[in-house]
């Protein structure tokens, strides 16, 4: 018997979404009714595949500690975790002779560990823009002096003022950190024009993929051209394998260099009592016993997107994005951010608010009443949100302190709609439906608003969840909605 991990037949984009895991599944309305859930929050989170699914189902059986045990199915799973590196990184076009593929948990702790590795010298800059999801930025912050390029009225990041910065930057500028797609607008940045730009000015660049990869076909490029992407980071949640695995690839020289971020098992070749020889990356990079699941579920996800084919997804989602778009634009009272044309430069982001409505309503309606699950608020990108909505310093400044009051109630933001490449028209007719109701003051709810966390809850929507799940044994709680903002 052996594994077959790689067995995914050749599919077409119109077959992903029968292999959803979840795809049909029924939530409680507050009418009393269910409707199939319309997953319009793949930004977010994406649903599993089917053949991620299948995959980890058949990997279980020889799921053992890897690159430390002597039995059979340590060896096997160490084989199994090991091709699931290079399976990534030949899916972002990573020169594997120079590059490794380092797993961790999310992007997140991709960026914060890349920025820890830095080992910035005082004055060393970073120069990365509003349009960053947090992830992107507060590491940087945390770790070197920082610029923020600022954006154009549609939300694009200013790439004039970008490439006259990171031209002014040279002698001290060690990184430009940009979003391969935001989490908000779509918007992709011209990763490979920026590339060029820092190399000349003797930097590096890291590419935040996090909404780009599960989207787009990715292409580090040769570590000798000019246009390369050094560092690259990716979380598996996003790209229909929500088993914990993050991403980072980056050149081996670089980790070569100094002392792994976490230290202990794993990541040594020798350990005196007063001295650690490091392990050659990626292990140098991977404390601890790492995820295996979550890499051969992520390696897994990336075999399938690539039978289907990065390019026929990224036209599916294009065509679905211009449909929403056309459908969205009709709706009176409707506002649209970011850019509604050139949809070749963005992913499938909509973010929307409905004039004189408060975000959080507005998606909790689309939720209990349409059975919709869409993201409000500022998405973890405060600065950029709140540039698009023009909410100016004084504004700001009043919201900051009625945040720290612990007051969210007037917290600004948006609603957004994104998509996976499952999604179909009638998602799109699901949620534009709605919104027509909502916007036309439609809906049959009564709504109140948590002032801790600024969302709203629908008078009466009681769902015993356990009727859902098993392992939801507890009545509907009064505060549901995410911390997170
Ligand atoms: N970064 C994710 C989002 O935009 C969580 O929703």
């Amino acid at each position: 018997m052996h594994t077959k991990l790689t067995a995914a037949a050749p599919a077409k984009v119109e077959d992903l979404r029968r292999e959803i895991v979840g795809i049909d599944t029924l939530v409680p309305l507050l009418d009393g009714t269910e409707r199939s859930y319309v997953f319009l929050d793949n930004a977010a989170s994406t649903p599993a595949l089917r053949s991620v699914l299948n995959a980890v189902e058949e990997f279980l059986p020889w799921y053992s500690g890897v690159h430390r045990g002597t039995g059979f199915k340590s060896i096997l799973a160490t084989g199994v975790f090991d091709a699931a590196h290079d399976a990534i990184g030949k899916f972002v076009g990573a020169d594997l002779e120079r590059n490794t593929v380092v797993f961790t948990k999310n992007t997140t702790e991709c960026v914060n560990r890349l920025a820890n590795r830095f080992r910035f010298a005082p004055g060393d800059t970073v120069i990365t823009t509003i349009m960053e999801h947090h992830s992107n930025d507060l590491p940087w912050r945390k770790n070197a002096r920082v610029i923020h390029i600022g954006i154009t009225p549609d939300g694009h990041p200013d790439l004039a003022a970008m490439k006259a910065a990171i031209a002014r930057g040279k002698g001290s500028l060690r990184l430009v950190a940009v979003s391969g797609a935001s989490n908000i607008t779509g918007i992709c940045s011209p990763i490979h024009d920026i590339a060029a730009w820092a190399h000349a000015s003797g930097a590096g660049i890291f590419v935040d993929a996090a909404q780009l990869a599960p989207h787009r076909a990715i292409n580090m490029l040769p570590d000798d051209d000019p246009r390369h992407i050094d560092f690259l980071a990716l979380s598996a949640h996003k790209m229909y394998a929500p088993f914990g695995t993050g991403v980072l690839v980056g050149p081996k020289e670089f980790f070569n260099a100094g002392d792994p971020d976490l230290v202990g098992g794993g990541v040594v070749d020798i350990v005196t009592l007063d001295r650690a020889v490091w392990n050659r990356p990626p292990h140098k990079e991977e404390a601890g016993s790492p995820n295996v699941i979550g890499g051969v579920a992520l390696a897994a996800a990336v075999r399938r997107l690539e039978s289907v084919g990065m390019d026929a997804i990224a036209a599916h989602e294009q065509e679905l994005l211009a449909y929403g778009y056309a459908r969205l634009k009709r709706i009176k009272n409707v506002l649209l951010y970011g850019p509604t044309d050139h949809l070749e430069e963005k992913v499938g982001v909509m973010a929307f608010n409905v004039e004189g409505m408060h975000h959080s309503l507005v998606a909790a309606i689309l939720g209990v009443e349409g059975g919709i699950g869409v993201r409000d608020g500022c998405f973890c990108a405060h600065p950029y949100v709140k540039e698009l909505l023009h909410v100016g310093p004084e504004a700001d400044r009043v919201f900051t302190e009625e945040v720290m009051s612990g007051n969210k109630s007037n917290m600004p933001g948006m609603v957004r709609a994104s998509l996976g490449c499952y999604n179909i028209r009638e998602d799109i007719d699901a949620l534009v439906e709605m919104l027509e109701r909502v916007a036309g003051g439609a809906y049959r709810g009564t709504y109140d608003q948590d002032p801790a966390t600024g969302a709203f809850h629908a008078r009466g929507y009681h769902v015993d969840f356990a009727r859902y799940c098993s392992l939801a044994g507890q009545p509907f709680p009064d505060r549901i909605h995410s911390e997170a903002s």
